[in-house]
């Protein structure tokens, strides 16, 4: 009742002292976070879960392309940032990056708690117990010794049931804005509902003066322009720009959203469709996957269900789209670095805030457009026209900044081109944003040692107290 109620509060935007409810006095009876406790009961599936763990490539996308650092510049991804990899490793990545710091109490920095809201079903069961303000409340070390379960079986069912849900209310709200309630939504729009509760742009909603609650920028719109005109409207911005100043946007992982907008989502081609199969085992038994991974993978089962062409036929059409989109990727993010850098140098000549402001709401558009493309992981298989049509527009708005650029700095007298320093490895260009690399690792390894055990000693403690 309690957590229905606080819901519904923060969905009519008042929000009702977490505090006075959430006592702490009971334990959530819809969400279960351990998943080994399925073990037996749903082996298939939990197995297939568990070969998750299988996919172990921590790719470092900073050293693959060190402008990346740049763009980021003032950013915790400018840190460290890598591909992602299955969903075993959800809890121990988000531990283990530089972008969560080395926290040493609930008041400490760099990250919120919101930070947790994709790892793990410890998230649904925390907010259950204490109401979804009090989760949000503090900082991401507050959450260290609670949230421990990696993405398991609650995120994505109903408690001990093969039923489907959605396990996190922001996700439910966000989807009842789009007119699309999941308890109406069809079956095939509920398979692909689940991985939209974390495959997609997000942002850190401020409540009553606080910046924590998660929110989908839906409002208004899925498509790239329409969220823009969303985050314009009230001004909004993820952090200012180290070298150029400009209040930047962070796309996170808008997967959902481009896959909607694509071929595969308008024909209701869903996430599951691709990622989890059904399958048939040894011994003749039918069932779901869940070993979500690649998909070329289990070719048979997912794309020739319905198309005839080869595998290799069907890879190398694959191959052939991603090397247009990296193509015009590089060609954004070469514009953009340039830009960062022309209006660091417009700023060191004596630029005016008026002058600057129509170049950096440029700038700001480039690199949201840039990002919403890329960081959309798997872009290149769920709709790389709209990657090319994005990344296009994101070459065109730096051009803009850059061609106001040009004449602000002759105007100034700044000698043109401008310098950019060498960024051609990760360290160096980590270097030239003023990274201090050595002790973030340093901070971060001590943290590691001193922390993460007592946070799992008391995950162990709490649990053993769980029927
Ligand atoms: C990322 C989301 C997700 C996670 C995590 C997940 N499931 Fe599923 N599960 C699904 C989907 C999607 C289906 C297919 C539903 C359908 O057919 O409409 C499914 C189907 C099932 C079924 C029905 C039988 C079948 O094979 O189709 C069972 C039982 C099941 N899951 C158990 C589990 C268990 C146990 C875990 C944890 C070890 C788990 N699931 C984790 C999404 C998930
Ligand atoms: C609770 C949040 C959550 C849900 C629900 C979820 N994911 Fe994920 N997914 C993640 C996170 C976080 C990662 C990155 C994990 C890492 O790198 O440590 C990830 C990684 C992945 C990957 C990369 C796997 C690899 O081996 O490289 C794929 C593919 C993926 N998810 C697809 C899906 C699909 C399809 C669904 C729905 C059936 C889904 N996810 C549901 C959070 C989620
Ligand atoms: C038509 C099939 C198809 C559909 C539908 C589909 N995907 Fe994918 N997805 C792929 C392929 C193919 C890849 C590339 C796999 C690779 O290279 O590892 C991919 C990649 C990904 C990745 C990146 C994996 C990585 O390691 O970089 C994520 C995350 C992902 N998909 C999530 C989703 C989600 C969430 C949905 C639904 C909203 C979805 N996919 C729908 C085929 C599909
Ligand atoms: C459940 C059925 C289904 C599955 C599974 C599926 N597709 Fe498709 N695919 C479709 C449909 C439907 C279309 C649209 C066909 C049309 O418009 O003529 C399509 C279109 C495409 C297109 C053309 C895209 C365009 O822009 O015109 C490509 C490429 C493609 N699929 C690749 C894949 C790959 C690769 C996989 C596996 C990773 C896959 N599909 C899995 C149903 C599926």
């Amino acid at each position: 009742m309690v957590n229905t109620f606080n819901q519904k509060s923060v969905a009519l935007g008042v929000l009702v002292a977490a505090s006075a409810f959430a006592a702490g006095a009971f334990a959530s009876d819809k969400t279960e976070p351990r998943s080994d406790v399925y073990k037996d009961r749903f082996s298939k599936q939990y197995n297939s879960w568990h070969d998750t763990a299988k996919s172990t490539e921590n790719t470092d996308l900073l050293a693959a392309d060190p402008n990346l650092v740049v763009l980021w510049a003032g950013y915790g991804f400018a840190k460290d940032y890598n591909a992602p990899r299955g969903h075993m490793y959800a809890v121990t990545d988000v531990r283990n990056t530089l972008r969560t710091g080395a926290p040493r109490s609930a008041e400490d920095g760099p990250m919120p708690m919101a930070c947790w809201s994709c790892k793990s079903p410890d998230v649904p069961r925390v907010i259950e117990e204490q109401g979804e303000a009090a989760y949000f409340s503090g900082k991401w070390f507050k959450g260290g010794a609670e949230i421990t379960n990696t993405i398991g079986c609650a995120d994505c069912h109903e408690k001990g049931s093969p039923k489907l849900r959605i396990s996190r209310p922001f996700a439910e709200r966000a989807f009842d804005t789009m007119g699309k309630p999941f308890d109406k939504a069809s079956r095939a729009d509920k398979q692909s509902m689940v991985c939209g509760q974390c495959h997609v742009e997000y942002y850190f909603e401020k409540v009553d003066g606080r910046k924590g609650f998660v929110k989908f920028p839906w409002d208004d719109g899925v498509t790239v322009d329409q969220m823009e005109v969303y985050y314009d409207k009230m001004n909004f911005a993820d952090w200012t720009h180290k070298i150029s100043k400009t209040p930047m946007l962070k796309a996170q992982h808008p997967g959902y959203e481009t896959w909607s907008l694509g071929v595969h989502g308008q024909n209701n081609v869903t996430c599951v469709d691709c990622h989890m199969p059904k399958v048939t085992n040894a011994e003749g038994k039918r069932f779901t996957d869940h070993k979500v991974g690649n998909p070329f993978d289990r070719f048979e089962e997912t794309c020739a269900r319905c198309h005839s062409q080869s595998k290799e036929f069907m890879l190398g059409q694959y191959d052939a789209g991603m090397a247009k989109v990296k193509e015009l990727k590089a060609k954004a993010e070469q514009q953009l670095v340039h830009a960062h850098f022309e209006a660091g140098a417009a700023w060191s000549a004596g630029a005016t805030e008026a002058e600057m402001k129509p170049i950096l709401m440029d700038i700001r558009h480039a690199q949201w457009r840039w990002d919403y493309a890329i960081a959309s992981h798997g872009v290149y298989a769920h709709n790389p026209t709209e990657a090319l049509r994005v990344l296009g527009t994101a070459v065109d708005n730096a051009a803009n900044a850059r061609v106001k650029l040009a004449q602000l700095l002759a105007q100034k007298g700044v000698k043109q081109p401008v310098a950019i320093p060498d960024i051609s490895t990760k360290a160096k260009a980590q270097a030239a944003v003023g990274l201090n690399m050595k002790k973030l690792v340093a901070d971060k390894e001590a943290f590691k040692k001193e922390v993460l055990p007592a946070w799992d000693a008391e995950a162990k403690k709490r649990e053993a107290t769980y029927k």
